[in-house]
């Protein structure tokens, strides 16, 4: 339990405090975990949409909530939280929040802004100018963090004016999700792994993050954004970070964050015939999905000439010493075959194998580690098929399904991430320059493109994406492992 705190939600009556960070209070709440004389202010934007808010968000939680939603609950929750009224470019109206705010009040106060970047900073300084900042205060950024390098230094800068570093938690919800804390704790506490965790053992190495959604309501950002910026940028480079990072020397944020940085630092620049060889962007055309006919990407843009990618597939490498020409190949896209978030580790093949070719074709071990929607490790090994005195080898999986072992498992990223904040540990957030080097890997590959004046390759929505991502791989010699789908080589 922590003790008594302040939240201010700025965009608190938007879709994102509506979504998610809302349910994640109320899920505080249930637990026990929202410490009485606590607070989530929420800042609407005039006094008509403050009046409204307590029916709006009860509306929003029945919905977001599903069978979540008690409403004896509710009713104990709502005295937790405070509507004001306050538009962030009127200087008056920050009045309303320090009648609500005690000056030099001890407490934790966390600033959460759930508002557009290009207003951070005049956020920032009005709550400066209005004392509103005190030593116990924090500040939490969400994506997107500018669109490029350039601006997201700018955005960053900003910000340090009024919060140091220590006291600015940008968030990456995936950092939140007990399952890619999982991948941390079975790296940096199984020493099997971590003896063949390398380019002498590892073929290559997958991350894909499919999702069977489309725009949900975001077109005018979405179509502003893309998937490289929305997905690669943050959640994709996360993960690919956490698989190929050395061990922290402990679990505080700045040694994680400082191995997340090498591997940032690392990760191979792309020229602009790189780009051209190493990356694939796709858009949706009508397809089906669960036996629904669904609309392309301009048909639900509601725009013919949109070049926005909604996938993207890249290969990458890691310069470093572990990681020497291991392919890295990063994928994600709406609108695609299945909901899945998934790390593949291929092992390399053994390096003499000792039986006749009858019996059977060697499979290199295969390490699956699914981050949703089902939460599982698998490991793929040959075997002897015992039902016969023949040898005939086959690959067998070694399951560690934890959907199935934690039945009261029930993640949510943002209530993880907001009570840490609450606590003070950065450790999964991410920092200034990871942001920033990220950007500055992504950057060239947006501008090449831009540059190429080629269009995003269609693809069937329902589908695994455009041909061109397939062959990426199979120019390797590989293919990508498409979860639940037949494999083929
Ligand atoms: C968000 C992206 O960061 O992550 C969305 O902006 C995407 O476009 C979402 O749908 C995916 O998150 P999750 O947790 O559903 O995999």
């Amino acid at each position: 339990m922590t003790n008594a705190f302040d939240i201010v939600i700025f965009g608190g009556a938007g879709d994102l405090a509506l979504r998610k960070i809302l349910p994640a209070w109320y899920r505080t709440f249930r637990e026990g975990q929202l410490t009485e004389q606590s607070r989530v202010i929420v800042i609407c934007r005039d006094k008509k949409s403050a009046a409204a808010y307590l029916q709006n968000s009860e509306a929003a939680l029945k919905e977001y909530l599903a069978d979540e939603f008690i409403p004896d609950a509710w009713n104990q929750f709502k005295a937790y939280l405070f509507p004001v009224a306050l538009d962030i470019a009127k200087g008056d109206d920050w009045q309303n929040l320090k009648e609500v705010l005690v000056p030099g009040d001890p407490k934790v106060r966390v600033f959460y802004l759930a508002i557009p970047p290009a207003i951070f900073s005049i956020c920032c300084r009005n709550l400066a100018d209005n004392n509103l900042i005190t030593s116990q205060s924090r500040v939490v950024v969400e994506k997107p963090i500018g669109y490029g390098a350039l601006s997201a230094n700018k955005i960053n800068e900003e910000i340090a004016e009024y919060f140091s570093e220590e006291n600015v938690y940008r968030i990456d919800h995936y950092l939140g999700k007990e399952t890619v804390q999982n991948l941390m704790a079975l790296r940096f506490t199984n020493l099997i792994f971590e003896h063949l965790w390398d380019s002498k053992s590892i073929d290559h190495v997958q991350i894909s993050i499919s999702e069977t959604v489309g725009l949900e309501g975001r077109a005018e950002f979405y179509n502003e954004v893309g998937a490289l910026r929305d997905m690669v940028q943050n959640h994709l480079l996360q993960l690919l970070c956490l698989v190929a990072m050395e061990s922290p020397h402990k679990i505080s944020a700045r040694s994680i964050q400082a191995e997340k940085i090498k591997v940032l630092e690392a990760l191979r620049p792309m020229t602009i015939a790189d780009v051209q060889q190493n990356t694939v962007r796709g858009q949706y055309v009508a397809g089906s999905y669960a036996g629904e006919l669904v609309p392309g990407y301009l048909e639900e843009l509601n725009s013919p000439n949109s070049q926005t990618e909604t996938f993207v597939a890249i290969r990458t490498y890691i310069d470093n010493w572990r990681w020497a020409r291991v392919p890295f190949y990063l994928r994600t896209g709406k609108r695609m075959k299945s909901r899945c978030a998934e790390i593949i580790v291929q092992f390399k093949d053994v390096s003499h194998y000792v039986y006749k070719d009858s019996a059977g074709k060697l499979q290199p071990n295969r390490l699956v580690i699914r981050l949703q929607p089902d939460e599982m490790i698998q490991l793929t090994m040959m075997s002897k098929n015992l039902e016969t005195t023949d040898m005939q080898l086959q690959p067998a999986t070694l399951n560690l399904n934890f959907s199935e072992t934690y039945t009261e498992f029930r993640s949510d990223a943002y209530k993880r991430l907001m009570l840490d904040v609450v606590k003070g540990d950065s450790s999964l957030f991410i920092h200034r320059d990871e942001g920033e080097y990220a950007w500055g890997w992504i950057d060239p590959i947006i501008a090449a493109w831009q540059e190429s004046k080629t269009s995003p390759h269609l693809y069937r929505a329902g589908s695994w994406g455009p041909d061109e991502s397939d062959e990426l791989l199979k120019n390797d010699g590989r293919y990508w492992y498409n979860s639940g789908a037949q494999e083929s080589e």
